[in-house]
Parts: structure tokens; C-alpha cells; sequence
């Protein structure tokens, strides 16, 4: 993995869906992972708890696509006994995602992986679970990436892709918190669970091919992939 790492001081461009029109919006990644922390980290463990019942998949190795600072990938590993590859593009989060992994004494367990979820560097039906949470919005092709991730699960394995904040009343604290950070912050996430989205997953899944199902969950959606058992 060493050999793929590269450096890129650069900020990250997260890209948020306004009504009519899609804007750029930067946030420095320190601005990024000082957010998870103060406002965001009870949702982690809520979504995690979520992914747990929806999948049952509780041992093996699972792979976080677009991990961040890696704090689902904390909760779902300290509530199961899975090994975690935390998979991202951006360097600096990664180095975030490192700290905060030596920080939960998980070392053992969690490792980072720098790449792209559109040409995952490993191999065919090598883990047992996907998970991600708030990334597939940024993903630029997003069939391409669902095939990817359906071509490393392993026969039987699932995935839990999509968004959330674990409950509507965490959603409601963290929407008041986030209000004070920033004014147009229910602009910004309102249209990530519309009608609209959901029918764009639909036609991103159907051109990728693959067998799933979007599991609606309090606050929060998943896309389940499932590989048929062999
Ligand atoms: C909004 S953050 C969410 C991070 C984390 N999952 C969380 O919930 O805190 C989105 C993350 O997805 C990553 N990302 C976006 N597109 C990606 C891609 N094509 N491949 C890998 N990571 C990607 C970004 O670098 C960023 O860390």
C-alpha cells in the first residue's frame, strides 16, 4: 500500500447539491475533521449501530469508501469484531484517519488505504462488507464505482452505502449546531434524500448491473449490494 500513498497538501472540495445548480463549496480538512468531531460524532455511532442491523455482518474485513477521518470506521469496528480498511483520495484525511486510529488503540485492526472507489486496489471478492457514509455524493461515476465495490465483495458479502445521521433527533442537533456554523447548511444537505437523488441511485445501479436494494433507515438511507452466496 506504501507504494500507492502520494502526498497532496491540497484542501478537499466537498460538492454539495444546491436546488437548481451544483456549487463547489471548499472546506480545509482540519475545518472538515474539527466539524466530525464536535458536531457529528454521536451520528457515527448511530450509523454504525444502523449498518450492524441492517447487514448482520459482524467479523471479517470490511472497507470504508471515502473513510474521512475514519470515524465510522471506529464505531463499527468497537461495536464488532471486524477489521477495517479506511479508503480515501485524499491524503490529508488519511493522516487524520491515521492519528485518530492510534488515538482509539485500533491499530491492530484499522489500517488506511489512499485510493479511489473507482479503481479500488484490491482484490476480486476480498472483503466481506462495504460501509460509507457521505461520500457516494461526490462520486463522479457513480456505476463505475458500484461495480468496483460489487467486484471485492465477496460471494454472500453486502454493502451499506449512503448517508445519515442515525436518528431524527441526533439530525436535529446536529442541523442546530451546523445553523450556527453556517447559515445555508439545510440548503446545502436538503436535497441528499429527495426523490430526485434516490432516482439518480436507481439509474447509477441499474447501469452498473448489480443486485440492490436502498434501505431507508431513521435519518439516513444505505444502498445494500448483495453478491449471491456461491
Ligand atoms: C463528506 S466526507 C465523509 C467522510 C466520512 N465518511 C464521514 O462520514 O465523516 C467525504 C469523503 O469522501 C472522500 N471521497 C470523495 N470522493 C472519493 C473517491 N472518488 N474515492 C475515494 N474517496 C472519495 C473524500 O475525500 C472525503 O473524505
Amino acid at each position: 500500500m506504501d507504494a500507492m500513498v502520494m502526498r497532496k497538501n491540497v484542501n478537499i472540495l466537498l460538492f454539495f447539491l444546491l436546488k437548481n445548480r451544483e456549487e463547489a463549496v471548499e472546506m480545509n480538512v482540519v475545518e472538515f475533521d474539527k466539524v466530525a468531531r464536535e458536531v457529528f460524532a454521536p451520528a457515527y455511532i448511530a450509523f454504525a449501530r444502523q449498518i450492524k442491523e441492517a447487514t448482520g455482518i459482524t467479523r471479517g474485513v470490511c472497507l470504508d469508501a471515502g473513510a474521512g477521518g475514519g470515524y465510522l470506521s471506529i464505531a463499527l469496528a468497537e461495536a464488532t469484531d471486524l477489521d477495517m480498511i479506511l479508503l480515501d483520495q485524499s491524503q490529508e484525511m488519511q493522516d487524520i484517519a491515521d492519528r485518530n486510529i492510534l488515538e482509539a488503540g485500533l491499530g491492530k485492526r484499522l489500517c488506511t488505504l489512499f485510493a479511489d472507489v473507482h479503481e479500488i486496489p484490491l482484490d476480486d471478492c476480498s472483503v466481506d462488507l462495504v460501509v460509507s457514509r457521505g461520500s457516494v455524493f461526490f462520486w463522479k461515476d457513480q456505476a463505475k464505482a458500484f461495480r468496483e465495490i460489487y467486484r471485492v465483495i465477496v460471494p454472500g458479502g453486502v454493502t451499506f452505502v449512503g448517508g445519515g445521521f442515525g436518528s431524527v433527533e441526533l439530525k436535529k442537533r446536529i442541523d442546530e449546531k451546523m445553523m450556527e456554523r453556517n447559515k445555508d447548511w439545510l440548503e446545502h444537505t436538503r436535497g441528499r434524500m429527495d426523490v430526485n437523488r434516490m432516482e439518480k441511485f436507481h439509474a447509477a445501479l441499474g447501469k452498473a448491473g448489480v443486485p440492490y436494494e436502498i434501505r431507508p433507515v431513521e435519518a439516513g438511507f444505505g444502498i445494500m449490494i448483495r453478491k449471491a452466496a456461491s
